[in-house]
Formats: C-alpha cells, sequence, structure tokens
C-alpha cells in the first residue's frame, strides 16, 4: 500500500501538450480512476507514472519519495495493458512466474506464489494452459495476475477491459474491484468508458486536453459536476440556454414563462443542464397547476423509442432546442404520434447551471 502525489506535472511531446499542470493526490489503498476522451491524456499520465516517459516537468511522489530519477523497473509499480500483453510461447504459469525469476525468488517460493495468486485470479485450474487455450477475459486475468504476484506498491491499469465483449467486462470489473480490495492495493485506472469508472472507483478523475477538470466520489462527479464539460461526459445532459436577468433567470425555451433563481449571480450568460433521467413526460397535464417545486417545459414530441424496461423520448421546446428524456416505459407516452404537444416536468432541485463561457463552471 502506497499514496501517490502529483504536482505540476507536464507532458509535451514535441510542442503538443499531452499533459498540462497535473496535480493529484491518491490515498493509500484507493481505487483511482482516470476518465475522458480519446486523446485527453490518460495514457500519457499512466506511462509517466509508470517511468516509459520522461516528465516535461513536475513531481511525482510514491509514499512521498520522488521517483522521477527511478528508471521503470525500480518504480516498485506493476501496469496492465489493455492488450493482455501475455507472452504467447509461455504457459500460464510461467507467464505469472516471469516477474519472480527476474527477481531471483527460490524455485519453491516461485511455485507457491504463483499458484496462491492464481486462485485469487481463479485461474487455478488454468497453470498449465498456453495463452492461446484462454478466452480474452482469461488472458486479462493473466495479465493482471502477472502484475500483481510480484506485489507491486501501485498498480497501473490502462483500459484493461476495452478489448473484451459487454457482458464479459462487466463480469471482470466486479471481480477486478474485489481483487483489488482484497489486496488493498493503490490501484489508478484508466478508461474512456463512464459507467465502469463510476461502478468500479473510489475516485473518478476526469480528464480533457490533458487537464484535470474534477477529481472526486462517483456520485459527487454524477451529481455535482463542476464544469459543463464534466456534466456532459458523465451520464448524459441536455443543455438549455437561459437568459439572465440580473439573477432572476428565465429559461428562454419556454417562451419566456419559466422562471428560476440562480444559486448565485455569474453576472454572463449562463446555460441549464438537465438530465434526461431527471425529466418526466406528462401528456394531459395542465402546467399551471405545477407545484413550485417544479418546472414544465412545453414540447413537441418527434420521436419515442421503446427499448424494454426504458423509453427514450425525443422533443423540441418552442425554441426549436432538443431535448431527450427517458424514462420507464409508459404506454400513454409510447403512443403518442408524432409533433403532438407535451410537458417535460423537472423537479427545481436536479437542474444544474452553468457559465456559458469556454470554462463553463458550475454557478
Ligand atoms: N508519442 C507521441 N508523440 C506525439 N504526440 C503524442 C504521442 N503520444 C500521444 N500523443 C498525443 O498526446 C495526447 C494524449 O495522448 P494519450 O495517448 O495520452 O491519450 P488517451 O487519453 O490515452 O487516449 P485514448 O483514450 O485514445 O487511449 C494526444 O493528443 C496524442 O495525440
Ligand atoms: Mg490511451
Amino acid at each position: 500500500m502506497a499514496s501517490v502525489e502529483i504536482s505540476g506535472l507536464r507532458k509535451l511531446y514535441g510542442d503538443v501538450v499531452a499533459l498540462s499542470d497535473i496535480n493529484i493526490s491518491v490515498p493509500s489503498g484507493t481505487f483511482f480512476t482516470l476518465l475522458g476522451p480519446s486523446g485527453c491524456g490518460k495514457t500519457t499520465l499512466l506511462r509517466t507514472i509508470a517511468g516509459f516517459h520522461q516528465q516535461s516537468a513536475g513531481l511525482i511522489t510514491i509514499d512521498g519519495s520522488s521517483i522521477e530519477h527511478l528508471p521503470a523497473h525500480q518504480r516498485d509499480v506493476a501496469m496492465v495493458f489493455q492488450d493482455y500483453a501475455v507472452f504467447p510461447h509461455l504457459s500460464v504459469r510461467d507467464n505469472v512466474a516471469f516477474g519472480l525469476k527476474q527477481r531471483r525468488i527460490p524455485a519453491i517460493e516461485i511455485t507457491r506464489q504463483v499458484e496462491e495468486v492464481l486462485e485469487v485470479v481463479e485461474l487455478g485450474k488454468f497453470v498449465d494452459r498456453m495463452p492461446h487455450e484462454l478466452s480474452g477475459g482469461q488472458q486479462q486475468r493473466v495479465g493482471l495476475a502477472r502484475a500483481i504476484v510480484v506485489r507491486p506498491k501501485v498498480l497501473l491499469m490502462d483500459e484493461p477491459l476495452s478489448n473484451l465483449d459487454a457482458r464479459l467486462r462487466v463480469d471482470l470489473r466486479a471481480e477486478l474491484r474485489r481483487i483489488q480490495r482484497d489486496l488493498g492495493i493503490t490501484t489508478i485506472y484508466v478508461t474512456h468508458d463512464q459507467e465502469e469508472a463510476l461502478a468500479m472507483s473510489d475516485v473518478v478523475c476526469v480528464m480533457e486536453g490533458g487537464i484535470i477538470q474534477q477529481a472526486a466520489a462517483p456520485i459527487d462527479v454524477y451529481l455535482r459536476p463542476s464544469n459543463r464539460f464534466v456534466a456532459s461526459f458523465v451520464g448524459a445532459n441536455n443543455f438549455l440556454k437561459v437568459e439572465n436577468l440580473k439573477g432572476e433567470s428565465v429559461l428562454k425555451c419556454c417562451g419566456g414563462s419559466v422562471s428560476q433563481h440562480l444559486p448565485a449571480d455569474p453576472a454572463g450568460p449562463v446555460v441549464c443542464a438537465l438530465r434526461p433521467e431527471d425529466i418526466s413526460v406528462k401528456v394531459d397535464e395542465d402546467p399551471s397547476s405545477f407545484l413550485n417545486t417544479k418546472i414544465s417545459i412545453p414540447v413537441q414530441i418527434k420521436e419515442v423509442s421503446f427499448v424494454g424496461r426504458e423509453m427514450e423520448i425525443f422533443a423540441t421546446t418552442d425554441n426549436g432546442e432538443a431535448l431527450k428524456a427517458v424514462g420507464r416505459s409508459d404506454s400513454n407516452v409510447i403512443a403518442l404520434p408524432i409533433d403532438s404537444r407535451a410537458w417535460f416536468c423537472v423537479e427545481r432541485e436536479n437542474l444544474s447551471f452553468f457559465k456559458d463561457n469556454e470554462l463553463g463552471e458550475r454557478v
């Protein structure tokens, strides 16, 4: 177990800024996930911690000691890659024993440790198989066993589940989390799959453009995104333009009829975010009867798609802004003809507001 601290970290490839001023703190034993779109710098950050890349500036410490002068193999970190990276010509046993042999550990001890770790990843029965005789998920567990058998202080994983089919990914993510908890190993995990990040992590760290956007518990990232990018990347969101009248803001889409106090006066243009799952669709309700705790947005239905347990409703406001709602299937809504009138209703407390500028900070 070990803590990882990163401060002022920068990484340039020529004149491409892949990481700019990264500051993160990963407490001992934490499952810490880097989440962000393609090209945001996740792999670069992980490889810089592992020692495969030299940083351009900044400091990385493990348990308070700087590691930048250490070559990769002396950093006491292990990395699991997206593409399994098991040796195809070695059996499961020899793949897992590889790192232990390099450390000149006695053979009897290697056998014991390999068997123990293969039990942890539930591959005890497969010790003598070759990699081509294993499924993708089993190969990835060999990769994990190989990384953890050397008891690294920090485990780094770069999209280890992304080559697996959807079902196996869900099974294996629960298993990875169990193994990480049992071992108590500090883990930095990379994914661009927000559901995976929310399901597995103690801390989700959202990145974009080489910058940390927010690092917080999954529920906080979801419920209180710190800026517009996080609100749109984690969970789907609808955004509506808001007319800001000295702190008393009006949702323009509703023909100026819906007013909403903002938590603070942002002194500039604002957008309102509402999550599809927070919208309930009313077919024949008089909007004037709504309580003050809700807003109701008149819309024209454009499409209702029934996807089993859920339905997705696409509509436009009177201003022509597109909105999407998601909810439990309701036959009254599914039966709505195209262009019919309905109301999208949201609890005011579920609305979020962001500045309508480049940073898009939460208001
Ligand atoms: N060797 C390199 N030389 C130049 N630019 C690079 C190099 N490696 C990465 N980059 C650039 O640095 C940025 C970050 O890349 P990185 O691989 O860290 O992204 P990522 O978040 O892991 O993306 P993905 O989800 O697609 O794996 C990208 O703009 C990428 O084009
Ligand atoms: Mg990557």
